[in-house]
């Protein structure tokens, strides 16, 4: 018997796995570390540019809020306008689509508050009509507005239109929404593609306002419309079902995508929804959820979807997306 067939029977079978299985996290932790915008480079193009959309995003949903708050959003439009300046000035692509939408969106900002006819802090904007005029970007982008017959005009067209006119709502009526139209729109999703079909994916419906309240408040991503929300569907997929190292990250995977499956299954019977990420859930938060759903320590909490019926008139936030050429490389 070789020597490291020696070694290799002496180590126990769980440090085996241990250290077979540190050359793929740690793989994941380096990529994670050397790219993400948490760690080391804070200065790079996509870095920028991805804490730019991420502010920019709570300006556009601050605008479309039922009861928006005139002058709402103070320090995030001063880091709005200090990002856009250190992306200049680091000769960023200054043409790129969501760096001019940032700044169309504070010219926005702008034009709303005037026809509120309410003062914002003249420093502001002196920093707003600066940047236009260094970007040379001085028009404005509205966000979306529509009644409820118009966003669901398309919930029975062709595929196209119907994927295009779907949106995050954050602009829900106090009226509940069935649970059976959820069941249905959860058959839809049944119908998604899984790794050799082995179906992970788990669906929890909190409809105890209290619960509902809780969890959002832990969320945090749905400050100025949660409390309008109806009903939270909290998307979960079982690990157990899969194998080996390489499909570690199957789970959330499989869980991408039923969502997707879902939250067009909602559009299909006419009810608003809104994804809500599950990353800043602490963890305390999340033993408490497990507990109050009954969700095993197997499964993985992907992300919730907050929903409701949408009312008479409604505004959206534009979210603009990259043109198809931006982000597709043909190999040929
Ligand atoms: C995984 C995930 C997490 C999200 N989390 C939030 C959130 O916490 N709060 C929120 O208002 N929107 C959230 N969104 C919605 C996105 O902001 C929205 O999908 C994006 O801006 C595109 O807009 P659209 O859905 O209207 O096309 C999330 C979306 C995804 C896919």
């Amino acid at each position: 018997m070789s020597v490291r067939n020696l070694v290799g029977r002496m180590i126990p079978g769980d440090l085996k796995y241990y250290m077979y299985s540190l050359n793929y996290y740690w793989e994941d932790i380096r990529r994670y570390k050397k790219y993400s915008n948490g760690y080391l480079s804070p200065n790079k193009e996509k870095i920028l540019l991805g804490k730019i959309i991420v502010t920019y995003h709570i300006i556009e949903k601050g605008l479309t809020m039922p009861d928006m708050r005139p002058g709402f959003g103070k320090d995030a439009l001063h880091t709005l306008i200090g990002l856009c300046h250190t992306y200049i000035g680091k000769q960023c692509n200054q043409q790129d689509d969501h760096f001019t939408h940032a700044v169309k969106l504070l010219n926005e900002y702008v034009r709303v508050h005037k026809a509120l006819q309410f003062s914002l802090d003249p420093l502001l904007l002196e920093k707003i009509k600066a940047l236009s005029e260094r970007t040379k970007v001085m028009d404005t982008c509205s966000q979306l507005g529509c009644d409820n017959d118009e966003y669901f005009r398309h919930a029975d067209s062709p595929f196209r239109d119907f994927a295009f006119s779907r949106h995050s709502i954050r602009n829900f009526i106090n009226k509940p929404v069935d649970r059976e139209l959820i069941l249905k729109a959860v058959e839809i999703a049944q119908k998604s593609p899984s790794s050799c079909n082995r179906q992970p994916n788990r669906v929890y419906i909190l409809e105890n306002r209290e619960n509902i309240q809780w969890l959002l408040e832990s969320q945090k991503g749905n400050r100025g419309f949660g409390q309008m929300i109806d009903k939270v569907i909290v998307l979960t997929a079982e690990v157990g079902v899969f194998n080996g190292f390489t499909e570690r990250n199957e789970a959330f995977l499989n869980s991408g995508m039923y969502a997707m499956s879902l939250l067009y299954g909602l559009h299909y019977y006419r009810i608003g929804a809104v994804s809500l990420a599950y990353v800043r859930v602490s963890r305390e938060d999340d033993k408490k959820l497990r507990a109050l759903c009954g969700i095993p320590d197997s499964e993985v909490v992907s992300m919730l979807i907050g929903c409701g019926h949408v009312p008479g008139k409604l505004s959206i936030a534009s979210s603009p997306r990259y043109k198809v050429d931006k982000i597709v490389k043909v190999v040929s």
